[in-house]
């Protein structure tokens, strides 16, 4: 039979066993193919090279992994966040690159499928390359998956619901505690370089200011000055907590990334003056400095058991991979476009994401009612 593989290279996130899953599935089931889970990002392939481990040790059966008790594996796994593969590569791909291309060939593979963000996509592609220039063989089917959502033609990645629904449910915890100390609340919310995550949570867990790359990308005086009169303005209304959301990516007043962009901007909105804002100071509900409080969500960003549409989203992608190499159709990317599945070129995925890069452009634009839009980017 044939022999496909599948790894997870980058970041995890909610969702990625449950491509795995139906990866499984569908290849033995639809096809009765054989499926090798590769550890730990393209790492698996040198280990295997050098013997640390044998191909048998990596054929991921009907039910699983062929671990005693736990027969139904792949069943319980569709609803754990995090990779049962893993997903760190310790050593870097491009200086591995033959090595890891003799491991792919040791194993007979027809193709593999990479669940990989923006970064891995490129190595990847890079290892592709590298492969046809030797005449080896590397064919290979990527599936979207990051929680900053920041994959060109995609509209959805795996992981991302879940975590604009953790964050959601963060934002709603705060509310509470917020509104009985009247205290500005500030939360550090993940996205390198994309907003979508800050937005599409800060909207739903009903933030009243949402700061994000590709809207404020440096924190200047009438950003920092903006949201303090907002603030004011809601004081003045009555209303004495507030929600700031800030992306991780938004830079401060000298352009510069900082590790906590959401110290920064409690620091910023407490020395805010209230001159800046014209606000009357005798007013009774006026409150000044603002008593603020800083949450970074970090990583528990990534957990969770995934939603009910990433686990769909997970499933249609994993058996879209299976059918894309089922007909032969290699190096695309599937995709999530108008409520179905698809599928584009890794070439084009590629020039679109050098292209952005070089332009430092943001993958999206803001519609006028103020919510992000993907935008192809060609
Ligand atoms: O998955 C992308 C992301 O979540 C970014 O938003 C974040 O900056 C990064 O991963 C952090 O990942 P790590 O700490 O694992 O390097």
């Amino acid at each position: 039979p044939k022999r496909i593989g599948i790894l997870t290279s980058g970041g995890d996130c909610p969702g990625l066993n449950a491509v795995i899953r139906a990866v499984v599935k569908v290849a033995t089931y639809k096809y009765g193919w054989e499926v090798y889970g590769i550890p730990y990002g393209t790492d698996g392939f040198i280990e295997l090279l050098v013997g640390k481990r044998q191909p048998e040790e990596l054929r991921i059966k009907e039910h699983g992994y062929d671990i005693p008790g736990l027969v139904q594996g792949l069943d319980i796994l569709y609803f754990l966040s995090g990779s049962v593969l893993g997903s760190i590569s310790k050593g870097d791909p491009e200086q591995h690159a033959e090595d890891i291309i003799k491991g792919y060939e040791k194993l007979g593979l027809t193709a593999l499928i990479v669940m990989g963000g923006d970064g891995s996509i490129e190595i990847l592609d890079g290892l592709a390359q590298k492969a046809a220039e030797q005449g080896a063989s590397w064919n290979w089917v990527a599936v979207p998956k990051t929680i900053d959502n920041d994959i060109p033609f995609t509209e959805a990645s795996v992981g991302f619901d879940t975590a604009v629904n953790r964050v959601t449910q963060a934002l709603y915890d705060l509310t509470f505690t917020a509104a009985s100390h009247d205290r500005v609340m500030i939360v550090q919310v993940m996205g390198r370089d994309s907003g979508y995550l800050a937005m599409e949570a800060g909207i739903a867990g009903g933030a009243d200011a949402i700061l994000i790359p590709e809207l404020t990308p440096v924190l200047n005086e009438d950003v920092i000055t903006g949201v303090c009169c907002h603030i004011q303005e809601l004081q003045k209304s009555g209303r004495r907590f507030a929600l700031v959301v800030v992306a991780e990516g938004v830079k401060n007043h000298l352009g510069q990334k900082e590790h906590y962009i959401g110290d920064y901007v409690a620091r910023h909105i407490k020395e805010c003056g209230s001159k800046m804002c014209q606000i009357n100071t005798s007013d009774p509900n006026y409150i000044h400095p603002f008593d603020t409080r800083v949450t970074v969500l970090g990583h528990v960003q990534r957990g969770g058991t995934p939603t009910s549409s990433d686990r769909l989203l997970a499933t249609a992608f994993g058996r879209e991979a299976v059918d894309l190499i089922a007909n032969g159709n290699y190096n695309q990317m599937v995709i999530w476009e108008n409520g179905r599945v698809s599928s584009v070129p890794i070439s084009r995925v590629i020039e679109q994401i050098k292209k952005g890069r070089r332009e430092k452009k943001a993958p999206s634009s803001v519609d006028p009612q103020g919510f992000l839009v993907r935008t192809a980017r060609d």
